[in-house]
């Protein structure tokens, strides 16, 4: 009981420096660090983390998905800043809605959650243009993130913006508030080795400018081993286990644990296995680390046109422990959670001591810590990538799979291993809803009807963000060509053919106005060159290109000077002439399409144009047209999304908010399966090959009115809007597969707790989704079954009683647990062999339940 005892005494004295802290006056709240931890309010501490980003979410969903973070073990919340949504325009600031990042900050603190704010304000994270507002581009003399004194007078103008508001809310925990740790920059360091002087500048400078804040908690910089004192540079990647601080009195901090991986329109879905991330983060924490932030614990929406690129989804569901609904996602959550209940319960031992390694084998090791009033912790590896080992380890031996890390928080009892999943997994299914979609109407972005007072001409071809500044997606680029009668084309020879040079991201070339074809780049190459026959006629041909931004850069070396739209040449081949270089004529432009303009996606707006009854047209896919419908809110309390599978390229808005960018690009990848052992990279483990890299579209359910929500897409290619259905998100069926315990955690829980306890016996757990319940049983065994969740098969071994236990258990109810024992199952099936129970479980909604 020692060990209980000592962990009992170290949660008290937490929470008594805690609310010691919090009775003003009596000591100051204070957060500093030493080689081994952040210190809060004089305890070292193991810090979890997880980022979930404000504006990938809506507020109505923070309470909910912070909650579930706590629920899963997280301490900490970690969100970047995000510049161009709070100073859309120099000086005028937004702090509303998905952008009060006050109010998302108190809900972290409410939860009783710490806070970790990354200012940046340079953030990457797949967000346009990294973060910066586009305006800044135009600073005149500005260069970013370099020595430059117009851009470091503007960093300098929104970090403090940003850290005053933080200090007149009490947002810091120097002040009693949740923030424990702040960064500046990101990722700077393989810039600032390009940079050479000027990047080291830079850096120090902004190191300086954020330690003078004052802000009384410390600052970090991911990916800067440079860093100044006292700021702690610290680690981004896949794995931190071999990352060190550059300085032996700093704490070992991973800023970035990638959970996944991010998508891109035409790529194919990353998943990172629980069994790896999990090996990750134990090996993280063996090595001495002790905090740790997964990148992402819920990604989000990209709602809007936020998303980076080019070419960023507007999913950011990141594989994340919580999925893109906010839904639970398992076994990652789950799986999670008892990696943070181990570390937990290690916390004491691993605060105290720097590890004592030692060799369990030629792949093996252990990492031993231990603290002077007897706490021991270890951490029992298994490197090696193909093979399971048996290692011992004081007097006991113990069975590590491959690739994977055992947990004794006593130095006695495995509680975890990160290979040995044990909680449920659970499929999810989008469920057309009955929604219907009524009073569909159509509108064509007529361009021949583009009026002069939006337009202007000039010779040349101009670069597309200095045109449109970022106002919209798309920029017109139009001239025209007079063809001779003579042209032997006309009559009967080959078509000329168009070429169109561009910088990206897309373009839609109209000859005459009509869609004559598209280009796209790619996310690694953004140049692309259009090439396609154009049916041009006697006379006078209007050449109409829409270059199309499909999300501003996020990263790269100076990304703010990378060019977009059409560079040229544009040149037209085939003519009896030869070549005709149109590059240098005349062209007319126009910023964004005449819908945009005439807000067409806002409610109030929405009549200001005839629509087309679709009724009373025959509906074939169009390019460059607005749809609107209207649909009354599904019941139920599932998230809901619109399936857009029908449709092209466009954007999508529901009661004027909008959806974000829609493009059913088909996903090139290799889906050749995932095996968790071996280092993970996103092309290891990729899904949905052949598939829309996506499909499904997240309507928040607060963007909803009861009845009568407008729907408004515009469709850049065609598609059919008639079959846009609406969806929701839940649970198809559910999976466990847990081992019983091992004969010697057996007896040793038995020593302790007695054989009647069958609290402490490992259980099989079923949840369905809110307003589910368990219809069926689909497999069940309870013995040597083989397999994963839903191609389970029965092995050698198999207690004939499996089915009709699950099926008295978990039938009609929501949740079961079932205990994985043999007394349950009738007797044992095969004495002396170690078994396990594979079960997969279906959900549906209670009436089908009732059948
Ligand atoms: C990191 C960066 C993050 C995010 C991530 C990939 O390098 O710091 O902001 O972009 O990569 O998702």
């Amino acid at each position: 009981m020692k060990l209980m005892d000592s962990n009992l005494v170290f949660k008290l004295v937490l929470l008594l420096s805690w609310v010691l802290c919090m009775s003003i006056g009596l000591i100051k709240c204070s957060v500093t660090y030493d080689s081994k931890a952040i210190v809060i309010n004089g305890q070292r501490r193991i810090l979890i983390s997880g980022s979930i980003h404000y504006p990938r979410s809506t507020p109505e969903m923070w309470e909910d998905l912070i909650h579930k973070a706590k629920e899963g073990g997280l301490d900490v919340i970690e969100t970047y800043v995000f510049w161009n949504v709070h100073e859309p325009t120099p000086g005028n600031y937004n702090f509303e809605g998905r952008y009060d990042i006050v109010k998302f900050l108190k809900t972290v603190q409410k939860a009783g959650l710490y806070a970790h704010l990354r200012i940046g304000p340079y953030v990457c994270a797949e967000w346009n243009f990294g973060g910066f507002p586009v305006w800044l581009k135009y600073v005149p003399g500005i260069s970013f993130r370099t020595d430059n004194e117009p851009f470091k007078m503007a960093m300098k103008g929104f970090t403090e913006k940003i850290v005053n508001l933080m200090k007149s809310e009490n947002m810091f925990e120097s002040q009693g508030g949740p923030i424990i740790l702040s960064q500046i920059e990101n990722e700077y360091g393989p810039q600032s080795k390009n940079l050479g002087a000027a990047g080291h500048n830079y850096m120090t400078w902004a190191a300086k400018l954020a330690v003078g804040l004052d802000t009384g908690v410390p600052w970090v910089m991911c990916k800067e081993e440079d860093a100044p004192d006292p700021v702690i540079n610290t680690c981004n990647g896949f794995y931190c286990d071999n990352f060190t601080p550059n300085r032996p009195y700093k704490p070992t901090i991973w800023t970035e644990a990638w959970s996944g991986w991010f998508t891109e329109f035409g790529g194919p879905i990353h998943n990172r296995p629980v069994q790896d991330l999990a090996f990750a983060v134990a090996r993280f924490i063996q090595k001495g680390g002790s905090f740790f932030n997964y990148y992402m614990y819920h990604g989000g929406t990209n709602f809007g046109r936020s998303a980076g690129g080019p070419f960023i989804t507007t999913s950011y569901d990141y594989d994340a422990p919580l999925d893109e609904y906010g839904l639970i996602r398992q076994p990652k959550y789950g799986h999670l959670k008892e990696l943070h209940r181990a570390i937990k319960l290690s916390e004491h031992a691993l605060v105290s001591s720097d590890p004592i390694v030692t060799s369990l084998g030629s792949a093996q090791q252990a990492h031993v810590f231990s603290s002077e009033n007897g706490n021991c912790a270890a951490f029992l590896a298994n490197y090696d990538t193909k093979s399971a080992a048996r290692v011992k380890f004081n007097n006991m031996h113990y069975k590590l799979p491959p690739w994977s890390i055992s947990i004794l928080s006593d130095c006695r009892n495995a509680i975890f291993n990160t290979a040995n999943v044990g909680v449920q997994e659970s499929q999810m299914q989008m469920l057309p809803v009955s929604a219907d979609m009524i009073s569909w109407g159509t509108y064509n972005e007529d361009l021949t009807s583009l009026d002069d007072s939006s337009t202007f001409t000039t010779f040349g071809l101009l670069e597309q963000i200095n045109v449109t500044r970022d106002s919209s997606d798309y920029l017109w680029y139009i001239t025209s060509v007079d063809i001779g009668s003579s042209e032997s084309f006309l009559r009967g020879g080959e078509l000329p053919t168009l070429m169109a040079q561009s910088t990206g991201h897309a373009l839609h070339v109209f000859i005459n106005g009509q869609l004559s074809g598209s280009g796209f780049g790619t996310r690694e190459n953004r140049r692309f060159l259009y090439t396609g026959k154009v049916n041009l006629h006697a006379g006078r041909n209007k050449i109409a290109l829409l270059s199309v931004a499909v999300g501003l850069p996020n990263i790269g070396g100076h990304f703010e000077t990378w060019k977009t739209g059409v560079s040229g040449p544009v040149v037209l081949h085939g003519l009896d002439q030869g070549k005709w270089d149109l590059s240098w004529q005349k062209w007319t432009y126009q910023v964004g399409l005449k819908g945009e303009a005439m807000n067409l996606n806002s409610p109030e707006s929405i009549s200001s144009v005839n629509w087309m009854d679709a009724s009373l047209i025959e509906l074939k896919p169009q390019p460059l047209t607005w749809h609107k419908a209207e649909f009354d809110a599904p019941e139920g309390d599932e998230p809901l999304a619109l399936d857009l599978k029908s449709m092209g390229k466009g954007q999508v808005w529901i009661n004027g908010q909008s959806i974000g960018r829609y493009w059913t690009a088909y996903a090139v990848g290799d889906c050749n399966g995932c095996n968790y052992a071996e280092a993970f990279r996103p092309p290891k483990c990729q899904l949905g090959c052949g598939e829309p890299t996506q499909r499904w579209y997240h309507v928040p359910k607060s963007w909803l009115k009861p009845t009568q929500n407008s729907l408004v897409l515009f469709e850049e290619l065609g598609g059919d809007p008639t079959k846009i259905a609406i969806v929701k998100r839940s649970v198809a069926c559910v999976c466990a597969d847990v081992n019983e315990f091992h004969p010697y955690i057996k007896n040793w829980q038995i020593e302790r707790y007695g054989k009647s306890e069958d609290f402490h016996k490992p259980k099989v757990h079923l949840r369905c989704g809110a307003g589910q319940f368990i219809t069926s049983i689909k497999f069940a065994s309870f013995g040597t079954p083989t397999g994963t969740c839903g191609s389970f098969q029965q092995g050698t071994c198999h207690a004939s009683t499996s089915y009709t236990v699950l099926e008295k258990m978990c039938i009609g109810k929501q949740r079961c647990a079932v205990p994985v024992s043999d007394t349950i199952f009738g007797q044992d099936p095969c004495p002396n062999v170690l078994k396990r129970l594979s079960v997969e479980a279906i959900c549906a909604p209670m009436t089908t339940a009732r059948g």
